[in-house]
């Protein structure tokens, strides 16, 4: 599948919101590396180390803290041994107080976000048992699932760790990206509270990285599961909008879907995975 660069514009609005969730991953494979025109700038990617022994905002309670050896948070403990869990908390539950209190946090992630792992790992099985049988009849229902507790999985892990005692700056790269891309950090803190509040009944607040502008952008995330799973790196996609096939097929979805696979460029998936997992 070569894609030139206004069908690129074309991406499906889900694939295209998995493409700016790949918060940590910068791309140099295919029509993502062109797609954007303006000038190649060092990465601006923040690394995190927030709970290394070093943290001031953390000393005095290493003790009673569950330690993350790793730079990427929580989510390097979200999934093991082939079963996604949940992590435990980096800090004790009254650590947050008073803007979060001990109940709500122990709720919030004894329940809620336990939930979502446990529907994760069960939609995982039902996708596993409909292979298995070759049976894809309620494939839709799973698939919504899917994205709707891995998303919530992922964020919820990532929400831990974007909250600590007191609250932190940012670090020089994040302020310089954050200078980049909205003109300065409050700027930034604004406009993401502000997109937030503004959020229709449930949903997020999600300040994230764009790989192909390398910039950062705010969503809002008002249905997770539309999202996909927030995190994934997409490798090849599919356009099932009706403006990529009703010219050729008109109401024929299945159609034009049999005609893509017999057109997949499994190669260019393959250098993707590569590129953003090193596997
Ligand atoms: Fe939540």
């Amino acid at each position: 599948m070569t894609l030139t660069r206004r069908e690129a514009l074309k991406l499906s609005a889900a694939a295209a919101a998995a493409l700016v969730a790949e918060a940590l991953l910068r791309s140099k494979t295919g029509f993502l590396a062109s797609a954007w025109a303006g000038p190649a700038r060092a990465s601006t990617m923040p690394t995190a180390s927030r709970y290394s022994n070093t943290d001031n905002t953390l000393q005095g309670k290493e003790s009673s803290m569950h330690q993350v050896a790793t730079t990427s948070g929580l989510l390097s403990e979200a999934y093991v041994d082939g079963k996604y869990v949940l992590p435990k908390l980096p800090y004790d539950l009254s650590w947050l107080e008073p803007q979060y209190d001990a109940r709500t946090l122990e709720l919030h992630h004894d329940k809620h976000h336990a939930a979502y792992v446990a529907g994760l790992n069960a939609a995982l099985g039902k996708l596993d048992a409909a292979r298995k049988a070759n049976d894809f009849a309620t494939i839709q229902a799973v698939s919504r699932d899917l994205a709707f507790h891995g998303s919530g999985h992922v964020l919820h892990c990532l929400l831990w760790d974007s909250m600590c005692k007191g609250g932190s700056k940012p670090t020089a790269n994040l302020e310089k990206a954050m200078k980049e891309s909205f003109g300065s950090a409050d700027a930034c803190f604004a406009q993401f509270a502000a997109a937030t509040k503004a959020v229709e009944a449930s949903g997020w607040g999600i300040l994230g990285f764009e790989p192909v502008s390398k910039k950062l952008m705010i969503f809002t995330c008002e249905k997770h599961q539309n999202l996909t799973i927030w995190g994934v790196a997409p490798l090849l996609v599919c356009d099932v909008w009706e403006h990529a096939y009703y010219l050729q097929y008109q109401n024929r979805r299945p159609d034009w879907v049999d005609a893509f696979m017999k057109i997949a460029n499994w190669e260019f998936a393959g250098q993707r995975l590569a590129e953003v997992s090193g596997m």
